[in-house]
């Protein structure tokens, strides 16, 4: 309704609003932008980015000026382009005027990743529709196997000039162990500064992510209670019901600890965990996010458990297969498509929690949530017969903390989608959403001894059916761990 899309556009209004401390981007008065999206031909490009600027675009949110290139090295027009996108744009009739105004506002250019004359190309382009002054964004979403180069060449022949600046946005997989995330990590920070680079974690972009610091700090209600004292565990889970969807070649080499764990629910973590930023100034907050991951142990294979999907027989459709069964995945393939893992903080707050990290494809359900669970009261008048008290923070499908209800305000509001936000955040020049060099060095400390234990050892993933909660052997760590599934 037009009451709905009022309250998301305010909602990505008080983004613009607080991403606008002094020095930031004025849009009134801005230079021309450029959004370059380098895998224009691509399923992130159609599925997120083209919607993701058109909203921006729709709402006015991005200066009216912004033009955007696409590159690829497929042979495409811009009429291609656009009826790849189609499924994905959520065009309403009476904003079919501003869809054909945002179209014009495209094109494309054909050209390969790593020669330099398509990038010399590609600069004559940005210059001729967005002028020497313009500022210029670039969204890769390519192969990683292509960050380097790209990132090269666009440092040597795309760079902004005059007044403008260059932000480069980066998808994950941001390496695959500390020390190819090192590698890459060095080599974008010889090319670029820390401010002019953007990880996007999309986790980070969801409203209930964003909503953990402000909940936290921003009433009295659950800081007090915040601590070692009165929480027994943290559980943060993510559950897909679904398998590899087509990707079991991506997946097959990262598996779900780097997929999920080690950027998604690691980040979720940190919220949670952290202690208060002295503001919320990006830095300050990637500071405190910093200063939780260093309080935590490298994690062992004692601490996870493993397990893969297999098909059930009983089960409809893609259920009746198993991982294995992905023609994309190698034969015998260890990968685990199911990890729990109970990690530990070792600072003042937290000692001797578990904060369990779960996450599985082809399981029961499609939620993520973290659960915060309280000891149990002393001189229990109940005798063990209530629930053990818990607070729920869900991400998705739907957005609630129970307890109380959430944004009463917002009930029945289309949210603005993690990308949308996200994107905003790169216009305005806000890091606070994107994970910062030091932060991903640590979490990859964390998780890369185990996986390369992993690699090595080959431990035999348990097999959980398609469709069901996971191997049971999750839940029984999930028990020793002080956490009572209710
Ligand atoms: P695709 O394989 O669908 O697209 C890759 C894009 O890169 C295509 O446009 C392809 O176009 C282009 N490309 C590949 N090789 C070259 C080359 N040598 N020169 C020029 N262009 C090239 O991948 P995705 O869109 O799925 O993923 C892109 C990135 O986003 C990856 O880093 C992925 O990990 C990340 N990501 C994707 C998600 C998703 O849901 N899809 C989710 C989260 C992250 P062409 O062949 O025409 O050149
Ligand atoms: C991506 C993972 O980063 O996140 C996918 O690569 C996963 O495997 C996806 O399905 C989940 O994102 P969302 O927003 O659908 O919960």
């Amino acid at each position: 309704t037009a009451t709905e899309e009022m309250l998301t556009q305010d909602l990505l209004r008080q983004s613009l609003k607080s991403c606008q401390t002094p020095g930031e981007t004025n849009f009134e008065a801005s230079a021309p932008h450029v959004f370059v999206i380098m895998g224009a031909s691509g399923d992130l490009a159609k599925k997120k980015i083209y919607p993701s600027v058109w909203w921006l675009y729709r709402d006015r949110l991005i200066p009216e000026n912004t033009m955007f290139v696409g590159f690829a090295r497929s042979d495409l027009t811009m009429k291609e382009i656009r009826d790849k996108c189609q499924p994905y744009m959520e065009v309403k009739e009476a904003e079919q005027e501003r869809y054909e105004q945002f179209w014009e506002l495209n094109c494309y250019v054909r050209g390969s990743n790593d020669t330099q004359r398509d990038f010399e190309l590609l600069n004559q382009k940005i210059t001729e529709v967005g002028t020497d002054r313009a500022n210029r964004i670039f969204h890769l979403a390519i192969p990683p196997s292509l960050f380097v180069i790209v990132t090269s060449n666009i440092k040597k022949f795309c760079m902004a000039t005059k007044s403008g600046w260059t932000r480069i946005i980066i998808e994950k997989p941001f390496g695959r162990d500390s020390e190819s995330s090192s590698k890459l990590s060095n080599h974008l920070g010889s090319l670029f500064k820390e401010e002019e680079l953007y990880r996007i974690d999309h986790y980070l972009g969801k409203e209930m992510v964003q909503n953990i610091i402000p909940l936290r700090f921003g009433n009295q209600i659950f800081e007090p209670t915040w601590n070692r004292d009165n929480i027994a565990s943290v559980f943060i889970s993510f559950k897909e019901p679904f398998g590899t969807h087509g990707r079991g070649g991506y997946f097959d080499e990262f598996g779900i600890i780097r997929d999920v764990m080690q950027n998604h629910l690691l980040q979720i973590l940190c919220l949670v965990a952290m202690e208060k930023p002295c503001s919320t100034a990006a830095d300050d907050i990637r500071d405190e996010k910093v200063k939780v991951l260093k309080s935590m142990d490298e994690l062992m294979l004692d601490d996870v458990v493993l397990g893969q999907y297999v098909g059930d027989p009983e089960g409809e459709g893609d259920a009746k297969d198993g991982y294995l069964d992905d023609p994309t995945v190698s034969q015998g393939s260890a990968t685990p498509t199911y990890a729990l893992a109970v990690t530990k903080i070792n600072n003042e707050r937290w000692d001797g929690v578990p904060f369990i990290l779960g996450c599985g494809k082809a399981v029961d359900e499609r939620t993520v949530e973290v659960r915060i669970q309280h000891r149990d009261v002393d001189g229990d008048l109940f005798h063990g017969q209530t629930k053990r008290n818990e607070l729920v923070i869900r991400i998705q499908p739907d957005r609630a903390i129970y307890y109380e209800t959430y944004g009463t305000s917002y009930k029945g509001a289309k949210l603005p989608l993690a990308y949308e936000r996200l994107i905003l955040d790169v216009f305005c020049g806000s890091q606070m959403h994107f994970v910062r060099s030091d932060e991903l060095a640590e979490a990859w400390r964390v998780f890369t001894p185990l996986l390369h234990k992993i690699q090595n050892e080959k431990p035999k993933p348990i097999p959980y059916k398609y469709g069901s909660r996971g191997p049971e052997e999750a839940y029984k760590k999930l028990a020793e761990n002080d956490f009572k599934y209710s």
